[in-house]
């Protein structure tokens, strides 16, 4: 029987992380782990709370308070926070600005990891977010670094837009990731940064097939 292994995916906001981690983790059958949505249920609470995420012992609390779970779905992935769908919520416009500012916070983050941890126990998990490589599974067999040009990965999150017919501004979303990419890039605890041993791709003239397949080639490999 072939190894489970760990595959960690990082990059900046719109690189392809999911999409792509969710199509490897079909084609193993291992488990799919969207970290980003386990800051943004917790940035949703807060909004929806009324907690000031500035104040991070708020945060930490309201944290323990909450139980957040990523379901595997036909159409993707369910969050539930306390037992609550929030799953297109937490991509809306509110969570998307406010969420960097709660994942700076070294202690959400301290709580936030070791939960991870705990779902990658035992391996066969693919988990995608900024810091997977470089601290949250340091010792993942395979790492990979998407990235992509701003003005492309705005234009990516138009189209998503337009699809669902949500009204959609290409210039505002540009300057939302850049943003969001500085403020993740800067910030003191566990930045987004490549692992001196992740793959980096640039995605920027590919498909999403020819993503897969250049990871798949290397995690084959790996598992031999
Ligand atoms: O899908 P998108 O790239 O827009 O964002 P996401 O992966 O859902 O992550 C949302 C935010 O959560 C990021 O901008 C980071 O501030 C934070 N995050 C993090 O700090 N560490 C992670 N491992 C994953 C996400
Ligand atoms: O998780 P992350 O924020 O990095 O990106 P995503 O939520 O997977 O969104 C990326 C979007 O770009 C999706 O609509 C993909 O279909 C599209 N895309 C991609 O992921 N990879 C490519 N090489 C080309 C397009």
């Amino acid at each position: 029987m072939k190894r489970r292994i760990s595959i960690a995916i990082d990059g900046p906001a719109a690189a392809g992380k999911s999409t792509v981690a969710k199509r490897i983790a079909e084609r193993l059958s291992y488990v799919y782990i969207d970290t980003g949505a386990m800051y943004r249920a917790l940035t949703y609470r807060a909004l929806a709370c009324g907690v000031d995420i500035h104040d991070e012992q708020a945060l930490l609390s309201l944290l323990r308070d909450t139980s957040i779970e990523l379901k595997p779905s036909p159409h993707g992935q369910i969050v539930l926070v306390n037992g609550d769908d929030v799953t297109d919520i937490i991509r809306g416009e509110a969570v998307t600005n406010a969420v960097s500012l709660v994942a700076k916070h070294p202690l959400v983050r301290e709580e936030m990891v070791a939960r991870q941890r705990a779902l990658a126990e035992g391996g066969g998990v693919v988990m995608d977010g900024r810091d997977i490589g470089t601290h949250v599974l340091p010792n993942a067999e395979v790492k990979i670094f998407l990235k992509a040009s701003v003005e492309e990965r705005a234009r990516r999150r138009h189209e998503e837009n337009l699809a669902r017919g949500f009204p959609s501004d290409l210039e505002k979303l540009k300057e939302e990731i850049a943003r969001r990419d500085r403020l993740d890039s800067e910030r003191e605890t566990a930045p987004l940064r490549k692992a001196p041993d992740a793959v980096e791709i640039d995605t920027t003239s590919l498909s999403v097939e020819e993503v897969v397949e250049r990871i798949m080639e290397i995690v084959n490999e790996r598992i031999g």
